[in-house]
């Protein structure tokens, strides 16, 4: 008999994103009139294409392959050095981070589940709500929660608030933890964390020997100059942090799928007898195991995202999903809702009318409006009352899911 991890029956309903996209296709089967007005606004995914210089350096990828010559089979597990060390030099530069201490993947919402893999039972995790759900999913399939509670909130989890009064940033809590998720910009409110909410984060993970998972994946549509892009711009943050960024939303690489991590060889945890031991090495030791190393044609194609044209490019994209989070939150001011995020981050994250539900909400827009959002709540307990729009559309979508909007609640 094979015996199944039961900590996976624990988990309270399907990933949220496939949730979404079942109710999408039932209302779509039932209202077939109205399906091809449908306009998705929930699941962060890119429209736009790709780079020019990224499709240009892909196709010179595919063939090298087509060559004797110039064919590659397995590359480095860790990634070919000429992507690691161009992410060294574009995105670390005066950070103390050598093209050794990056992995590339193939993507971020694998990295930040993967993570754990390295580490033991038995950790204090402490978690933003809302959140990233694969951060929280991933800890549940691990046997690092309890049972959730009918709120969806899992036993064993050190929840932080993240509300309107702290601006959507929690500070550290008194309670010790082990491992700390941290998200910015955040996915899901847009809020970012300026350098002293990090500088308190870095602290208490050193005064308390905690890591600190830090996901960067939206980094590149920070537009204020104040606002640290790595965790690793805090001092001391290289005794105590991961950070995981992601080619997926400035590169358009959602369908391609590229990332990294980022190691450095100076964070440790414990053993079993106390023994300090580098966390580098051994991602090092799971990632020679369990992965392949990320298609050659793909790294070649995101080393191009540094070339000169390639960072014209991918700017004029971020500015162009950006220019959709101003008319977003544009919009949503208008009507009078309270309107966060979408000025670093390509999310805009907005209070439901008063007394109106996240699931309610997002019901509401699909029947009334065929826009879809993603409901608050969906991103944990903290998240009710609130639904996220995802600025990733094309602009004349954007234009009538405004239009939509004001019509709706207006
Ligand atoms: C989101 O919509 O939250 C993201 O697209 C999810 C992801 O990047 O996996």
């Amino acid at each position: 008999m094979a015996t199944i991890n039961s900590n996976f029956l624990k988990l309270k309903a399907g990933y949220l994103f496939p949730e979404i996209a079942r109710r999408v296709k039932a209302y779509s089967e039932a209202n077939p009139e109205k399906a091809g007005k449908i306009i998705r606004c929930g699941i962060g995914d890119v429209t736009e294409p790709l780079p020019a210089a990224v499709v240009k350096a892909m196709h010179e990828g595919v063939d090298e392959q087509a060559n004797r010559e110039t064919f590659h089979g397995y590359g480095p597990e860790q990634g070919y050095e000429f992507l690691r060390q161009a992410i060294v030099d574009n995105q670390y530069q005066s950070m103390s981070i050598s093209a050794d201490e990056v992995f590339i993947s193939d993507g971020s919402k694998c990295d930040t589940g993967n993570i754990l893999d390295i580490f033991g039972n038995g950790n204090t995790i402490a978690i933003t709500d809302p959140v990233y759900p694969v951060y929280v999913d991933t800890n549940v399939m691990e046997g690092n929660t309890g049972d959730a509670d009918e709120k969806g909130a899992y036993g064993g989890l050190l929840y932080l608030p993240c509300t309107a009064e702290n601006g959507f940033v929690a500070a550290p809590p008194t309670e010790k933890a082990d491992l700390i998720y941290l998200c910015f910009p955040n996915n899901p409110t847009g809020a970012t964390a300026n350098k002293e909410q990090l500088k308190a984060w870095v602290d208490y993970a050193k005064a308390n020997d905690a890591i600190i998972l830090y996901d960067a994946a939206y980094e590149a549509f920070i537009q204020d100059p104040e606002i640290p892009h790595s965790i690793f711009e805090i001092e001391g943050a290289h005794d105590c942090a991961i950070e995981f960024r992601s080619f997926s939303k400035n590169g358009g690489f959602t369908g391609i799928r590229c990332g990294y991590v980022v190691i450095p060889k100076t964070v440790t945890g414990s053993d079993a007898n106390g023994n300090r031991v580098p966390l580098h090495q051994l991602w090092n030791r799971r990632t020679s195991t369990k992965f392949n190393g990320a298609s050659y044609p793909v790294q070649k194609g995101a080393a191009a995202i540094f070339s000169e044209e390639g960072k014209a490019q991918v700017n004029a994209l971020i500015e162009h999903y950006m220019g959709n989070a101003k008319l977003l939150r544009e919009a949503a001011t208008e009507l009078g809702l309270a309107v966060y995020g979408g000025e670093n981050a390509p999310y805009v994250w907005i209070a439901c009318p008063e007394g109106v539900s996240s699931w309610d909400m997002f019901d509401k827009m699909l029947e009334e409006a065929q826009v879809v959002v993603t409901p608050g709540s969906g991103f944990g307990s903290a998240g009710e009352g609130y639904f996220r729009v995802s600025a990733f559309n094309s602009r004349q979508n954007v234009q009538e899911v405004c239009k939509r909007l004001s019509a709706l609640v207006g």
